[in-house]
C-alpha cells in the first residue's frame, strides 16, 4: 500500500496546528482558513512511470489508507494548444487544460475524489455542499459511488440545467435556497458547525483543495516546463489557491525551478477580488447581489479570498474581469475555431486573457496556460443568447438538390 508522504492541517493564517481528523473548518485562534502542509524534502519522484491522473500524486495527497479512496477516474485532462485563436489574439504559445474532460464534467472531481476519501476515513456517512452547480453535480457522483448520504444546497432558479440534471440522476437530495449561492453557503457552514454528522464539501474543506492542486501537477508534466502565466475564473477561490499550492510543492521538490503569475477572471458585476486587486487592497468587500450569465462564478462574498489575494501578491499576479458579451464572444470563439466548447465561467479564462494582453499583464512572448474549468454541455440555457447559425432547407422530393446546395451556400 502506498502512503502519503508526511502532512500537517494547520492555520493558513497564524499557523496554529490540528489534529488530521479536526471538524474544524477554520482556525480556533484566528478564525483563519485551515491548509495541509506536506514535509518536502528534495526525494526522488516515484510517479515518473504512472499514467497522468490526479491518484498519480498519491504520495502528495492526505489520503492515510488506500482502503478508502472513491474514484471515478479523474484529472488527466488534455493540454490543448490554441493555434488559431491565439494567432486572433496575437499570442505565440497558448494552451488550454481542460477540465471539462473530468469524469462529471468539471475540475471539482480532483477535489472531490480526496474530500470524499477523507469523508469514508473520517467514517463520515451524510456529506453536503452549498453550490452554484458543478460541486453539487460531483459531490452527488462521488457519492453515489462511495453509497453516501448528499445533501447539496443551491440557489434556487440559479443553476444551469445539465448541472441540475447531473445531481438528479446521481439521487442526491437537494435543498432549494430562496437566495443566492453567498446565503446558500452561510446556511451550509451554519449546519455542519452545529451538527457533526454532516461533513462539509465545500473548497472551505482543505481536502478539496489537495485534490486540485493537481492541476498544476499534471500542467507540469505535460509542459515539461513552467508557463509565464496561468489564468482561470475565479468564484469562491478554491482553485486558484490549490494551483498556485501545487506549484509551489513542485518547486519545493524541485520538479519545477520557477513558478507562474497567477491571474485571475472575474465577472464584471461579481468581482470583489478583481476590485480589491485594481485598489491594492489586503481585504475584499462582498458583492450583494452579484450578477453574471456565467452562473458558476455569480459569487459575491468567496469564502477563500484570503488564500486567493496571498497567491496573486505571490506570484506577482493580478486579476481582471470581463463582461457578459466578453464571455460568450470567447466561448464561441473557442468552440468555433479550436473545437473546445466549455461552459461559460470556463469561457472567462480567454475573455480575461485578450484583456490581459491589451493591458500588457501578458506579453506577446509568454508561454499561457487557460485552465477552462467545466464542459460547455452543462449549460445549454445560453443557447438562447447567441445568434442562430444560418440554415438551408431541402425538399428531399427535389431532383437536382446537390445543385442547389451548392448554389446556397
Ligand atoms: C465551471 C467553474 N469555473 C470556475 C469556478 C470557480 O472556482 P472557485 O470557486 O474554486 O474559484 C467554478 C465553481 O463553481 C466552476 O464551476
Ligand atoms: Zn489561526
Amino acid at each position: 500500500m502506498r502512503m502519503p508522504w508526511p502532512y500537517q492541517l494547520r492555520c493558513f493564517n497564524c499557523h496554529a496546528r490540528y489534529p488530521h481528523g479536526t471538524l474544524n473548518y477554520r482556525c480556533e485562534k484566528c478564525e483563519g482558513l485551515l491548509e495541509i502542509r506536506f514535509h518536502i524534502s528534495k526525494r526522488r519522484i516515484p510517479w515518473k512511470n504512472r499514467a497522468l491522473s490526479v491518484w498519480r500524486y498519491r504520495e502528495l495527497l492526505p489520503i492515510d489508507s488506500d482502503r478508502f479512496v472513491t474514484s471515478l477516474g479523474e484529472g488527466g485532462t488534455g493540454l490543448h494548444r490554441l493555434r488559431r485563436l491565439a494567432k486572433q489574439i496575437g499570442l505565440k504559445r497558448v494552451y488550454v487544460k481542460n477540465e471539462g474532460e473530468n469524469p462529471t464534467g468539471s475540475f471539482k472531481d480532483r477535489g472531490m475524489t480526496v474530500a470524499l476519501s477523507k469523508a469514508r476515513e473520517l467514517g463520515k456517512r451524510r456529506v453536503v455542499c452549498a453550490s452554484t452547480g458543478n460541486t453539487a453535480a460531483s459531490l452527488a457522483a462521488y457519492s453515489a459511488q462511495a453509497g453516501l448520504d448528499c445533501i447539496v444546497f443551491v440557489p434556487k432558479g440559479k443553476i444551469a440545467p445539465g448541472k441540475m440534471l447531473q445531481v438528479v440522476m446521481h439521487g442526491a437530495r437537494i435543498v432549494e435556497v430562496e437566495g443566492d449561492f453567498d446565503q446558500a453557503m452561510k446556511l451550509v457552514v451554519d449546519l455542519t458547525q452545529r451538527r457533526n454528522s454532516f461533513y462539509l464539501m465545500n473548497s472551505l474543506n482543505p481536502f478539496r483543495l489537495e485534490g486540485q492542486k493537481t492541476i498544476a501537477f499534471e500542467v507540469l508534466d505535460q509542459l515539461e516546463k513552467t508557463p509565464d502565466a496561468v489564468v482561470l475564473p475565479v468564484g469562491n477561490g478554491g482553485n486558484i489557491s490549490a494551483i498556485w499550492k501545487g506549484f509551489g510543492e513542485f518547486r519545493e521538490l524541485g520538479v519545477a525551478k520557477r513558478k507562474p503569475r497567477m491571474i485571475g477572471v472575474q465577472a464584471e458585476k461579481a468581482a470583489p477580488i478583481a476590485r480589491a486587486v485594481r485598489d491594492n487592497r489586503d481585504t475584499i468587500r462582498p458583492v450583494r447581489n452579484p450578477q453574471t450569465l456565467a452562473t458558476a462564478i455569480r459569487i459575491g462574498s468567496p469564502v477563500n479570498w484570503t488564500k486567493v489575494l496571498r497567491a496573486i501578491k505571490e506570484s506577482n499576479g493580478t486579476a481582471t474581469t470581463v463582461s457578459d458579451g466578453e464571455i460568450l464572444t470567447a466561448q464561441r470563439e473557442l468552440a468555433s475555431k479550436e473545437g473546445i466548447f466549455v461552459e461559460p465561467a470556463s469561457a472567462a479564462s480567454i475573455a480575461g486573457l485578450k484583456k490581459s494582453v491589451n493591458s500588457g499583464d501578458v506579453d506577446r512572448s509568454d508561454l499561457i496556460v487557460c485552465v477552462t474549468t467545466g464542459h460547455g454541455l452543462k449549460d445549454p440555457s445560453i443557447v438562447d443568447r447567441i445568434p442562430r447559425p444560418k440554415s438551408y432547407t431541402l425538399k428531399i422530393t427535389d431532383t437536382d438538390w446537390i445543385d442547389r446546395l451548392e448554389r446556397t451556400l
